[in-house]
């Protein structure tokens, strides 16, 4: 049994994002018990720590912040190296003159494996505890990389990217339909749990990857579906990009409709993947489907979305990045759907999510629509998210959005001890800020001040200890 002390925040129970506020659990000398199995067995003030935790060893992280760890629910792992990359364009110029190269140099065994070694160090070093990410086209890079994550004891979501036609940059990441399905086979039975009590237990999961619509043909389509219906009970994810694009004509929204002749982008991933949005098979949309960026969805997309308990993965950095436009955030939560946050590492250019939080905020505040010349019309979407649905969407809408809220994400008794040490004396603006700052008399907006503070002016430097179930993760060059 070990007591972690130190300043606590964390969402409770399992609320909406709406519901975030009230379910803010915060406690300035604050107290985590984990058991030796890894398991949360209290959390609470030090102060009203129960007598039986009073002889566990403690961990004094004296003037240090303990948060729930990290989700990104978006990332890809063959751009471990390609965040400077200038494609000269958005979306898909970018995909074919700097992406589709980059990711080919996998190939090479030696290249793939260091890629790997890397991911993992910065996946670690950023505190992001559990990430689904797109993986690599090529299997040895995809057991490098399911290995590093099982030898250094991080959770993660991964599968092999799957692209079957495309423009000639992306040649040596494309397999034919057959090679497609069978290597996504092949992955799944090397590295999925398929066992149902080694998967209550297990850290690392495969999902089924098509990069999207337009890297794959509605044959492929109708394949992916075959497969994932008999994978789907065995907790198999699914991922891939929706509605990034929007740019008229050439852009990957009206191209996808163009090439498969649907009404909306949505239907290729439902199986309505034929001319008109017939059905041509089963859907991949399910509890445990995340749809990176939809940015541009219809009403009718979301509630799909919702009514299947399809997730999304929230990127704004890179959206910024790639100049791809801002999710609604009001007409997205209203639909329900739950929304998860994502780096997309590679189109994103920040690993650590607490930044990327703080490009959420700054987007949603600057949110207007229609952009026209008066910047404030009368159907001004800007809001002021607060900290504590920010926290919400960087945690427990993660877990949630990987079906793994009943084992990760906050801090309740029973789930599993994953979180970060945030350290403000590492680096001394943001200590010096949270000590000086002004403290309004009120406690609520004290305490919610204060949490904006924590995450908005948190960098990576002053993350210094990053925890799967209760065990602290080094990097290949040991402890932070
Ligand atoms: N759409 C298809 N591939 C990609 C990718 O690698 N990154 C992003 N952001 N969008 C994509
Ligand atoms: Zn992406």
């Amino acid at each position: 049994m070990t007591v972690h002390r130190g300043h606590i925040f964390h969402i409770a129970g399992s609320p909406l994002v709406t519901e975030a506020v009230a379910n803010l659990a915060h406690y300035q000398d604050g107290a985590l018990v984990v058991d030796d199995k890894g398991v949360i067995t209290w959390c609470g003030s030090w102060s009203e720590l129960p007598a039986e935790f009073a002889t566990a060893t403690t961990v004094d992280h004296h003037g240090a912040f303990l948060l729930p760890g990290f989700v990104d629910t978006h990332m890809h792992f063959p751009q471990v190296w390609c965040g400077d990359s200038y494609g000269g364009g958005q979306l898909l110029e970018w995909l074919n003159n700097c992406i589709f190269p980059s990711e080919s140099k996998l190939q090479d065994r030696g290249y793939a494996k260091a890629a790997a070694v890397e991911w993992v160090d910065r996946m670690i070093a950023a505190g992001t505890t559990n990430g689904l990410i797109f993986g690599s086209a090529f299997p040895h890079a995809q057991d490098f990389l399911f290995e590093e994550a099982r030898d250094r004891g991080l959770r993660i979501v991964a599968g092999r990217g799957i692209q079957t036609t495309g423009p000639d940059s992306g040649h040596l990441l494309m397999t034919s339909e057959a090679d497609a399905i069978r290597l996504t086979r092949e992955e799944i039975e090397k590295w999925h749990p398929l066992d149902a009590e080694e998967r209550r237990h297990a850290l690392q999961f495969v999902a089924i990857v098509p990069r999207f619509s337009l890297s794959v043909t509605p044959t492929t389509l109708a394949a992916l579906g075959d497969l994932y219906d008999e994978y789907r009970d065995k907790g198999v994810y699914f991922t891939s990009h929706l509605n990034e694009n929007a740019r008229p004509g050439t852009g990957e929204i009206d191209s996808t409709k163009a090439v498969y002749q649907v009404d909306s982008y949505l239907d290729t991933y439902d199986g309505k993947f034929l001319p008109g949005s017939k059905v041509g098979g089963k859907t991949l949309l399910g509890p445990r489907s995340v749809m990176a960026h939809s940015v541009h969805c219809t009403d009718a997309e979301l509630a799909r979305m919702a009514e299947t308990g399809t997730s999304i993965a929230h990127c704004p950095v890179s959206q910024l990045f790639l100049g791809s436009g801002t999710l609604p955030w009001k007409r997205t939560v209203a639909s329900g759907v739950n929304i998860a946050i994502g780096s997309d590492w590679g189109a994103g250019d920040e690993w650590f999510i607490p930044q990327v939080l703080n490009s959420c905020f700054k987007v949603h505040i600057s949110e207007r629509q229609p952009v026209g010349i008066d910047p404030y019309p009368s159907d001004d979407q800007s809001l002021s998210l607060h900290p504590a649905e920010l926290l919400f969407t960087g945690t427990l809408a993660g877990a949630r959005a990987l079906a793994l809220e009943d084992r990760t994400g906050n801090f309740d008794i029973g789930k599993e001890a994953d979180f970060v040490v945030l350290d403000p004396s590492k680096w001394d603006m943001y200590d010096q800020t949270l000590t000086r700052m002004h403290q309004s008399d009120d406690p609520t907006t004290r305490r919610d001040a204060f949490l904006f503070a924590v995450i908005m002016l948190a960098r990576e430097k002053a993350l210094t200890e990053t925890y799967v179930r209760g065990r602290k993760l080094e990097t290949s060059t040991g402890p932070k």
